[in-house]
């Protein structure tokens, strides 16, 4: 497995890969991987890429001010050894330094399904996201790239960058991966005590409950939680390709959850 930290390197590298045919994949992290990273990785395997590169970068520009951008989890050593385990062909670590060049101006904006959901609480987080992914897609030349589902809001976003600006990319969004007990995986779920755990799983048993019982109200889903000690920041309903509100759930559309349990901002989503 190679590991590249200059992105120079790295795209010079996968130019000459896919002038020999290669089929490049790309999985884009920010590191401190879990299952439900590999299993991108695996995902990319099975769709027969012969070069699967796994990008790990804490992005600083889709932090906002006072979010976790500094204490943000970090184990390059175990990542390193996990990427190779679950057949990663190439590792890239870069540094803010040499992903943001000194005068960096450019920056990507999708200026429609990013409005809502996180977008409308995390202003500038899906610019920041939507220009590292265009620097990843140029500097890994990626033929594919695969993204969590978790995420919702993100891979629809990026699906959306891809088709407006021609980038020659199929994106390929994989299933939640969750843990026996229903809790979404999330690197940031290492910021949860004991106690936190188990209130954090409200979130996935009232995303289980809405998709199972249609006379569930998108109300009730926020009064559990509310009710488990957690802080909403929305419960939303919308359409699954458009991300518009929809105002009753319906099958198709998808029910999205950001929530507080203690410090820790969570999120997940079920499609109906
Ligand atoms: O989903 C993430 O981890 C990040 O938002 C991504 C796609 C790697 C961009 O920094």
């Amino acid at each position: 497995m190679r590991i590249f930290s200059d992105p120079a390197k790295l795209q010079k590298w996968a130019l000459a890969a896919r002038r020999r045919g290669r089929k490049i994949a790309l999985v884009p992290t920010m590191g401190y991987l879990h299952e439900g990273h590999l299993s991108l990785v695996r995902r990319a395997k099975a769709l027969k890429a012969d070069e699967i590169v796994v990008s790990i970068f804490v992005n600083p520009v889709q932090f906002c001010p006072g979010e976790d951008y500094e204490k943000y989890p970090r184990d390059e050593k175990a990542d390193i050894a996990k990427c190779r385990a679950a057949g990663a062909t190439a590792v890239f670590l870069p540094t803010p330094a040499t992903m943001y060049l000194e005068g960096h101006s450019t920056v990507v904006s999708e200026r429609r399904l990013s409005a809502g959901l996180c977008g409308a609480r995390r202003p500038g987080h899906f610019d920041g996201v939507c220009t590292v992914v265009a620097k990843l897609f140029n500097i890994a030349q990626p033929d594919l790239a695969v993204f969590g589902s978790k995420d919702y809001q993100q891979a629809q976003v990026v699906r959306r960058m891809v088709r407006d600006l021609n980038f020659p990319v199929k994106i390929v969004v994989a299933p939640i991966v969750r843990e026996p007990s229903g809790l979404a995986m999330s690197s940031r779920n290492t910021y949860l005590g004991e106690d936190e755990r188990k209130t954090a799983l409200a979130i996935s048993a009232g995303l289980r409950r809405i998709k199972a019982d249609p006379s569930f109200t998108l109300a009730q889903l926020r009064r559990s939680l509310e009710r488990a000690g957690l802080r909403v920041d929305y419960v939303e309903c919308v359409d699954a390709e458009t991300l518009e509100g929809v105002k009753k759930p319906r099958k198709g559309a998808c029910v999205l959850v950001a929530a507080y349990c203690g410090r820790t901002r969570l999120i997940d989503n079920v499609v109906l």
